[in-house]
């Protein structure tokens, strides 16, 4: 193909959806990407005291952020707001505060530079990393788990998705965190449950596998957090404590059960997903190993290749807004002031609306 879809691209993208603020730039040459800067500002401290994000708190530290984030991604990719072609903004699903600060940013920018803007949805963003970094084609199951995000999708182009099933209440992350809060170990959770479970038996407690006696692809975490706190209480009330032994393999068997649901739901989303070329994972849960490893084997079962993209890529970045922002640039999609932030904004239109909205925002 020739002609504007290959012409080269430089793209800023901008994310405050939830607890990141984060700014990148990316060059689009033919079909090569090189991701100029990519800079990401947490807040987990902000946070910390409170065991899950604060919207207010959230939203007030991105109005302070941005700027910054948006000055030091320009810098380090040695660019100017004039070397730019256009201005990608993640304009939902999230935390509207933050959602709403990043487009106001981006729209003064536009504006400022007559540059064209274009929304992306963050979804969208985390979805379509598998292209940017390993250059899959259309159409790949992606499997989406984060701590605000749990849901399979069938990545037919830059818009066009369609939703195999997902969360009908909790996201895995959250699952991961809630448990690390109720075993009194530190936030974020995943990483210190993983920790901790390294040393449990995972066969100790039988803690439930949810909807895996029904059909399809939704999935349910709240329960496994109650069935941890039943077992944490028992062993409290029994012992009047918990061994390091106890916690263990509490860790140990709740990541079990979570990776279990998750390799079985994603069995059935391959096996419901003929042609795709890849079944790729994207979102901080996937930086389990214990879950990535039960992924490779569902997916090397099933004949296909599994792709998962560096961990800097596969929790909230800009790069993938910026990434997003070029597919869709290239399929002809601009923006303008009228920009609207959104809260919730399904991928997949035509899917029945997810239930419930945790700590973290909408699951769209
Ligand atoms: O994608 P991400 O950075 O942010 C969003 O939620 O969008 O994901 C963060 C989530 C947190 O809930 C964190 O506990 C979880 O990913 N996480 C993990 C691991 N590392 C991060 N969960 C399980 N095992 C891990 N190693
Ligand atoms: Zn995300």
């Amino acid at each position: 193909m020739a002609g504007e879809m290959d012409a080269p691209l430089t793209v800023l993208g901008i994310e405050s959806s939830c607890d990141d603020t984060a700014a990148a730039v990316l060059r689009a040459e033919e079909s090569v990407v090189t991701i100029l800067s990519s800079v990401v500002m947490g807040q987990a401290e902000l946070h910390a005291a409170f065991g899950g994000v604060v919207p207010e708190i959230a939203a007030r530290a991105h109005v302070e952020k941005l700027d910054h984030a948006v000055e030091a991604s320009l810098a380090e990719a040695g660019v100017t707001l004039g070397d730019l072609d256009a201005i990608a903004v993640t304009a939902g699903p999230g935390l509207i505060g933050g959602v709403l600060s990043g487009v106001m940013l981006a729209k003064g920018l536009a504006v400022a530079t007559g540059l064209p803007l274009i929304g992306v949805n963050h979804l969208a963003g985390h979805a379509l990393t598998p292209r940017l970094t390993d250059g899959l084609g259309f159409p790949y199951l992606m499997l989406l788990v984060s701590g605000g995000h749990c849901q399979f999708l069938r990545v037919e182009g830059a818009e066009n998705f369609t939703r195999l099933g997902g969360t009908i209440d909790d996201a895995p992350g959250e699952a991961f965190d809630k448990a690390a809060k109720l075993l009194g170990l530190p936030q974020p959770g995943g990483p210190s449950v993983e920790t901790v479970a390294q040393a449990g038996d995972p066969a100790r407690f039988a803690f439930p596998r949810p909807l895996l006696d029904r059909p399809g692809c939704d999935l349910s975490f709240s329960g496994l957090k109650t069935a941890l706190m039943r077992g944490r209480d028992a062993l409290v009330a029994e012992k009047g404590g918990l061994t390091r032994a106890d916690r263990a393999d509490l860790c140990a068997s709740f990541q079990a059960a979570v990776a279990d649901v998750l390799a079985e739901k994603s069995a059935r989303a391959l096996a419901a997903s003929r042609g795709v070329t890849a079944f790729a994972v994207a979102g901080g849960v996937a930086a389990n190993a214990a879950l990535r490893a039960r992924l490779l084997d569902v997916a090397k079962a099933a004949g296909t290749r599994f792709v998962a993209p560096p961990l800097a890529l596969c929790t909230d970045n800009a790069a993938m807004i910026a990434w997003a922002g070029i597919e869709r640039f290239r399929l002809g999609h601009r923006d303008d002031v009228t920009l609207a932030a959104r809260p919730r904004w399904p991928l997949d239109t035509a899917a029945p609306a997810m239930l419930g909205a945790g700590k973290r925002g909408a699951k769209a």
